[in-house]
């Protein structure tokens, strides 16, 4: 790991980093970010790897301007309203993403909806426009520690876990971005941050409503656990699966099986597994199988979040 100052050619190296599938921490105007490229799952994979979650949360996708945004996702015509008006800036909107966007799914935690922002730091805007790609970027802290503001605490934090860390001193504002939604006609506010309810009034006559208050807020991060769950009925730790069963498959030593078989990973690769774990629910679910069976992946690493998933979506659901 190298804490290097941000320059054209530091910002060069970081970006053919991101390419490369590798993880750096850069600058916003916020607080630091642990960065990769959006549209690669095993970089995406890595984030929540380094960062120790032992769930996945939807991560914020940054991009360099609104036509990029519009590549990935639904900007509705209130969104663009916001988008105008504080972008480049902390404000973090909630879309639908389009059908391939490129995306990784894990980047959305499997969710329909993606969370995208246009930083207004020169460093964050020139890595992204040198590495060409969307970044997937949460805050570079360790999962239950305090947002970094400078690169030193990044370092503390994640310094053996990052290609590089781009450091430009301490961030402006020092408290993450304001994360809404929109929801039919009213800006649902699901995070509070730089930009403040009021702010948000003050440019649109649409209503701003806290997640808490409006009416129904499925979509508030406390209740995402449970967000996306499979049709199918979904049965974990299963060795022996039954005929006609989809199977989830991990590793190596497959039964043999007669039925959809997803492999989450052939060479037991928590990473990779990771990086397909939701569209592989998603394809087997489609598969038409009532049943998913899914073999035991290890509780390890990136297995704590994978294995919180997979008991979720297997947990009895009301109707
Ligand atoms: O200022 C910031 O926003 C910083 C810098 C690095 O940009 N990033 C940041 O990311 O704070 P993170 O991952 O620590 O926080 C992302 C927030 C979480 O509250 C998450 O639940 C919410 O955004 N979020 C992301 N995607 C979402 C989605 N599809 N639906 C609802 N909430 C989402
Ligand atoms: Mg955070």
């Amino acid at each position: 790991m190298a804490v290097l100052p941000a320059n054209d050619a530091t910002i060069a190296a970081a970006a053919a980093s991101i390419r490369a599938g590798q993880l750096v921490a850069f600058p916003t105007e916020t607080v630091y970010g642990l960065g990769a490229d959006a549209t690669n799952g095993e970089a995406v994979a890595r984030i929540f790897a380094a960062k120790g979650r032992p769930h996945f949360n939807p991560l914020i996708v940054h991009v360099a301007n609104i036509s990029d945004a519009d590549k990935l996702a639904e900007i509705t015509p209130l969104a663009h309203c916001l988008a105008e008006r504080f972008w480049p800036g902390p404000l973090t909107i909630v879309l639908n993403r389009r059908v391939n966007c490129g995306l990784s799914e894990l980047v959305s935690a499997g969710l329909e909806t993606v969370a995208i922002r246009m930083p207004a730091h020169p460093v964050a805007k020139a890595l992204i426009a040198a590495a060409g790609r969307p970044l997937a970027a949460p805050s570079a802290n360790r999962s239950g520690h305090v947002s970094p503001t400078r690169a030193d605490h990044v370092a503390a934090d994640l310094g053996d876990k990052v290609a590089m860390i781009l450091d430009a001193g301490e961030t402006q504002h020092g408290l993450e971005s304001t994360v809404v939604t929109i929801d039919e006609d009213r800006i649902v506010l699901l995070r509070p941050g730089s930009i403040t309810a009021e702010d948000l009034s003050s440019v649109t006559s649409a209503a701003v409503v806290r997640a808490v208050e409006a009416a129904a807020a499925p979509i508030s991060p406390g209740q995402l656990a449970s967000h996306y769950a499979p049709a199918a009925h979904v049965r974990l730790n299963i060795t022996r699966p039954v005929a006609g069963e989809a199977l989830l498959a991990f590793g190596p030593q497959v039964p043999n099986h007669t039925g959809p078989i997803i492999n989450l990973s052939a060479k037991g690769d928590l990473i990779e597994a990771a990086s397909r774990l939701f569209s592989a629910l998603r394809t087997l679910d489609a598969s038409g199988a009532d049943t998913i069976a899914v073999m035991p992946i290890p509780i390890d690493g990136l297995g704590e979040a994978i294995n919180d998933r997979l008991r979720r979506a297997a947990a009895p659901r009301h109707a």
